[in-house]
């Protein structure tokens, strides 16, 4: 039993990108059972930028699966950004989870944008102020959020899918002093407390490409500017034998863009 999938993030689309990763997209149907989105997928949030996302990522004959990212947040326009994203066939992710049946078997794949907090010894307390109180509560609502979604899907291989990132491991190359805006522990004990067979995630342009959360869960950053191609392809099986796949050449993306 095999499974693959597609996945990049923070491909950040506006008009001028559109049509920079469609011809590598269309290279997926046949060759990957889904392609994932770790958010970011565009500038500011516009429902405009939005409909660029939907002209590149959709009707690409395999299925796709997305969430958010903090700038598909920014201009306050989610549900637009949602419901053009949706009408273009895109699941979006939060807090909830699919179950694709697959020839190799049923992917379950959980979703949340997650948020920052910060990592072991280097984290935010809910302590002190009640503005801190809520920014603690925002980390640990999104990832109860990822881990009653992740324990709810009845699947044979289970992925979890956010923008924040779940480890420090894959912010290496990113400065120490932001690591707690780019993720927190909690996504990783969410990811920990379920059968996770691989965590992808974005976000840490300036990050790296691989890490492992406490309980031994492959992870990995797929924002576009680490891995520098459309997509990075990665094959699950039956002993959780995970392996990147390639490096699928991607027709005409050869340099990170944020
Ligand atoms: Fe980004
Ligand atoms: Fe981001």
């Amino acid at each position: 039993m095999v499974i693959r999938i597609a996945a990049v993030g923070d491909v950040h689309l506006d008009e001028d990108v559109v049509g920079r990763f469609r011809p590598a997209l269309e290279q997926l149907p046949g060759s990957v059972d889904a392609l994932l989105l770790a958010g970011d997928l565009t500038r500011h949030g516009t429902e405009a930028e939005a409909r660029c996302v939907a002209q590149e990522f959709g009707g690409l004959g395999v299925p796709v699966i997305a969430v958010l990212g903090n700038h598909d947040h920014q201009c306050d326009q989610v549900p637009q950004v949602v419901g053009t994203l949706e009408e273009a066939g895109i699941t979006v992710l939060e807090g909830d989870g699919v179950v694709l049946d697959c020839p190799g078997g049923r992917l379950g794949v959980a979703g949340v944008k997650g948020f920052g907090g910060g990592f072991a010894g280097r984290c935010a307390s809910d302590f002190g102020e009640p503005e801190m109180k809520a920014f603690v509560r925002t980390t640990t609502e999104s990832a109860d959020r990822l881990s009653e979604a992740l324990r709810s899907l009845d699947c044979d291989v289970l992925v979890a899918l956010t923008h924040y990132a779940p480890v420090p491991d894959t912010l290496a190359g990113e400065p120490l002093e932001i690591y707690p805006f780019l993720g927190c522990y909690q996504l990783g004990q969410a990811v920990d407390a379920a059968p996770t067979a691989l965590a992808l995630h974005g976000h840490a342009h300036h990050g790296s490409e691989r890490g492992t959360t406490p309980g031994g869960v492959r992870v990995r950053n797929v924002a576009h500017p680490v891995i520098k191609q459309a997509y990075s392809v990665f094959q699950l099986g039956d002993h959780l034998d995970q392996s990147e796949v390639s490096g699928v050449a991607a027709g005409g993306i050869q340099q990170p863009w944020s």
